[in-house]
């Protein structure tokens, strides 16, 4: 394969962008308007640069990923592609769009459609298509450059191929891990991740302990990476909320339901490291 196209170009797609064409894939990128990727743009190529400043790549590399990248609004571009991999916003009702249209737009009948969805069922976006079999998850983590893992995750009409072609590109193409994960809401890792972020969030509602002291005491207690506020921060606060409702939803567990203050912040444009301000602030 030699080609590939990524839907949307936020946090993930952008990072997802990054990882194929740094693995030596053309990529072709789309989103729905031009400010969007723009943006999205910025993002890969900032990403690049900090990659090359602290010697993950050399310079050629960086300047040869930026030279497989190329961006677009036009959906029907993709028409040829033999792989996508949709990564737009956690809404159910986009996702199915977007489904729907590559199954009207994707010339060859075996060409994978991949989605990075956090927690909506594969078998969901399978039905918006006439071709379930070609429909696989593909679950990448934030930053994608640097996180290791991939989520594969068939659907119960996923083809045998298509999953082994999904495996290989993950592992293969990319040298990530994929794990097999089964197709319920938060596959493996968000559902025990989520439960995690909210009780977080709870306790720093509850006053129990501030922001940085609930951080401090998983980085140094527990030697994560980051404290579960930041880490809420890193993911989006609107994503962790989308994460969360759709395993409520399957599950009906309480410990899956949002908690108040996480849709008050929200609400209030709160939305962490993108937005400038989640529980701590980024804005300079
Ligand atoms: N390419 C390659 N390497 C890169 C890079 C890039 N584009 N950008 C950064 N790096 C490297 C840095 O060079 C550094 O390498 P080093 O450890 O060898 O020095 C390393 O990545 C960390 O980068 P930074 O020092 O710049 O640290 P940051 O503060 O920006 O990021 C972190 C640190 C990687 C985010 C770390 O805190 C971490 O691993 N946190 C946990 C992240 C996590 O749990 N992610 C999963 C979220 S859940 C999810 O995504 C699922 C979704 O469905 C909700």
């Amino acid at each position: 394969m030699e080609r590939i196209g990524v839907i949307g170009c936020g946090l993930m797609g952008s990072g997802i962008a990054e990882v194929l064409a740094r693995s030596g894939l053309d990529v072709l990128v789309v989103e729905r308007d031009q400010g969007a990727l723009d943006l999205g743009r910025q993002r890969v190529n900032a990403s690049l640069t900090k990659a090359r400043a602290a010697g993950k790549i050399s310079v050629e590399d960086a300047e040869d990923a930026g030279s497989r990248l190329r961006f677009s609004t036009d959906f029907a571009e993709l028409s040829e592609f033999p792989f996508v991999i949709e990564a737009v916003a956690e809404d159910l009702a986009v996702k199915l769009d977007v489904f729907h249209r590559l199954d009207e737009t994707m010339v060859d009948r075996g060409a994978i459609l991949a989605s990075n969805t956090s927690s909506i069922p594969i078998a969901t976006l399978a039905a918006a298509t006439t071709r379930p079999e070609n429909v696989v998850g593909l679950h990448f983590f934030n930053p994608v450059p640097v996180m290791k893992l991939v989520e594969v995750t068939p659907s119960l009409l996923t083809s045998e191929a298509t999953v082994t072609a999904a495996h290989a590109l993950a592992s293969e193409q990319l040298g990530k891990t994929p794990i097999s994960s089964p197709d319920r809401a938060g596959f493996v890792v968000n559902a025990l991740l989520i439960p995690y972020l909210l009780s977080a969030i709870r306790m720093f509602e509850a006053g129990v302990a501030t922001a940085q002291d609930i951080d401090t005491g998983m980085t140094l207690g527990c030697a994560h990476p980051m404290g579960p506020l930041a880490l809420v921060d890193l993911i989006g606060l609107d994503t962790t909320a989308a994460v969360a409702e759709s395993l409520y939803a399957e599950f009906r567990e309480i410990h899956f339901a949002t908690p108040p203050l996480l849709a008050r912040m929200i609400a209030a444009g709160q939305l962490g490291r993108k937005s400038g301000q989640g529980f701590y602030s980024y804005r300079q």
